[in-house]
């Protein structure tokens, strides 16, 4: 029941109501179906909810990722209904929407992107859309399997089963993909999907916070190894490569400039002390200055070919003639979703092996 209880739950079966008596759990203790923990000052509560859309008290609930595999304080993602169209977003800070189920298509009994719901003898899903409420609920048809939905640390949220033989939650299903999820590594940290670990920073950036980084809490990102300095006469600053997903590209860009070339706009970047980042597509020069750019969502490489690479300004010190190794360094060349469990076993393993090689 532990295990349980590790997790920001929601079991859409049954319906929260009960509160438990207090905002601790001990070792054998735990929740029925329709009881939920409240922390002691009221800001988070955990257990089996099923997050939909209150006609009554226009409220809708929604349920929130925790903030690390240690705290379980709201951390930057979440569920939540969209009533109108009957579809799930995820969204990340309640404000950069990344992933969508598409509206319920009540013939079929599946969201509409989420064709996976189709071919299935497990779940009886459903959507309720009565005169006070609104959600998503399902079943099983072997009431003897035990099943649960999550939003995981990782702002995916996922549908794990329970399996007796090896007393393990099995993955079953999984959305988005890992990199698909908004700043999945945090300002300037750089999302790999071939990779473990999957959040890599920059050649020239190390985590913000190297602690919460172990605990697999990327939100801190990174930052550069050496400061940028404007005034110092002698620096140089050099660009490396990030690539953004082409979906996130607008959503924090400073300022968009016209001119004739990508010489004209990289020489604009680099003399200007405010600019941090700049690209050139579409015949467009886009700048950055620090701040939007630590909002931009970057991925390792351009392995997914929708993405666009930008050029990341760095000290001399840090250019890419000295160390560009974090860049090119493959690890599993085809990782399944399936495999994440085993990921996050090794990622503190992998991680170690990252620094060595620095
Ligand atoms: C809560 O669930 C338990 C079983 O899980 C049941 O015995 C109890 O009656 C339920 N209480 C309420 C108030 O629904
Ligand atoms: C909820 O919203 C509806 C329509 O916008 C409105 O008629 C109703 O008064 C609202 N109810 C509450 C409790 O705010
Ligand atoms: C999330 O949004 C709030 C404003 O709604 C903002 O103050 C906060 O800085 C944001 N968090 C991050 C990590 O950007
Ligand atoms: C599936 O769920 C619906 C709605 O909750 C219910 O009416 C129906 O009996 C269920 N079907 C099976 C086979 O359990
Ligand atoms: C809505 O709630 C009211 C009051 O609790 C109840 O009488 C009514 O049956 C509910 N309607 C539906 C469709 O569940
Ligand atoms: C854009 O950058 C300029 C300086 O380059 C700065 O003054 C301005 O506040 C920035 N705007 C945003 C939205 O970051
Ligand atoms: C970064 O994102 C946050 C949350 O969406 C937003 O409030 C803030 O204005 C953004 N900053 C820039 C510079 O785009
Ligand atoms: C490489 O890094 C060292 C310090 O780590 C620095 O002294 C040197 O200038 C760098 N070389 C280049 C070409 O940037």
């Amino acid at each position: 029941m532990n295990l349980i209880v590790a997790w920001l739950l929601l079991y859409f079966v049954f319906a929260p109501c009960l509160v438990y008596g207090g905002d601790t759990l001990v070792v054998n203790e735990y929740l029925s179906g329709n009881q939920t923990l409240v922390s002691r000052a009221g800001t988070f509560e955990m257990g089996f909810f099923r997050p939909g859309y209150n006609k009554r008290t226009n409220t809708s609930q929604v349920i929130t990722s925790w903030r690390s595999t240690v705290d379980p304080g709201p951390g930057l993602y979440s569920l939540q209904i969209d009533s109108i169209e009957k579809q799930y977003l995820l969204k990340w800070n309640k404000s950069v929407e990344y992933w969508t189920s598409g509206s319920w298509d009540g013939q079929k009994h599946i969201f509409a992107l989420v064709p996976e719901m189709r071919l299935n003898y497990i779940y009886n899903f459903s959507y309720v859309d009565n005169d006070n409420e609104s959600y998503f609920t399902y079943s099983m048809y072997n009431p003897e399997i035990i099943s649960r939905f999550i939003i995981d640390i990782s702002g995916q949220i996922k549908q794990l089963s329970w399996l007796d033989a090896s007393q393990q939650w099995n993955l079953f299903w999984s959305q988005p993909q890992f990199c698909e999820v908004y700043a999945r590594c945090g300002p300037f940290g750089a999302c790999g999907e071939n990779r473990l670990p999957f959040c890599n920073c920059l050649t020239a950036f190390e985590p913000r916070s190297p602690h919460n980084w172990d605990l697999s809490d990327f939100s801190g990102g990174c930052m550069r190894k050496t400061k940028l300095s404007c005034k110092a006469k002698e620096e140089k600053p050099g660009f490396i490569l990030g690539y953004v997903p082409s979906r996130f590209f607008s959503s924090s860009e400073n300022k968009t400039l016209l001119h004739n070339d990508e010489s004209e706009c990289r020489n604009f970047c680099l003399v200007d002390c405010s600019c941090y980042a700049y690209t050139f597509v579409s015949e467009q020069c886009h700048l950055w200055n620090d701040e939007g750019l630590s909002n931009v969502s970057l991925m390792l490489s351009d392995s997914n070919s929708q993405t666009f690479a930008i050029n990341i300004k760095v000290s001399s010190s840090d250019t890419p003639t000295n160390a560009s190794k974090i860049n090119t360094k493959g690890f599993f060349q085809d990782f399944s979703v399936l495999c994440y469990f085993a990921a996050l076993e090794l990622y503190a393993t992998e991680e170690r092996k990252d620094k060595d090689v620095e």
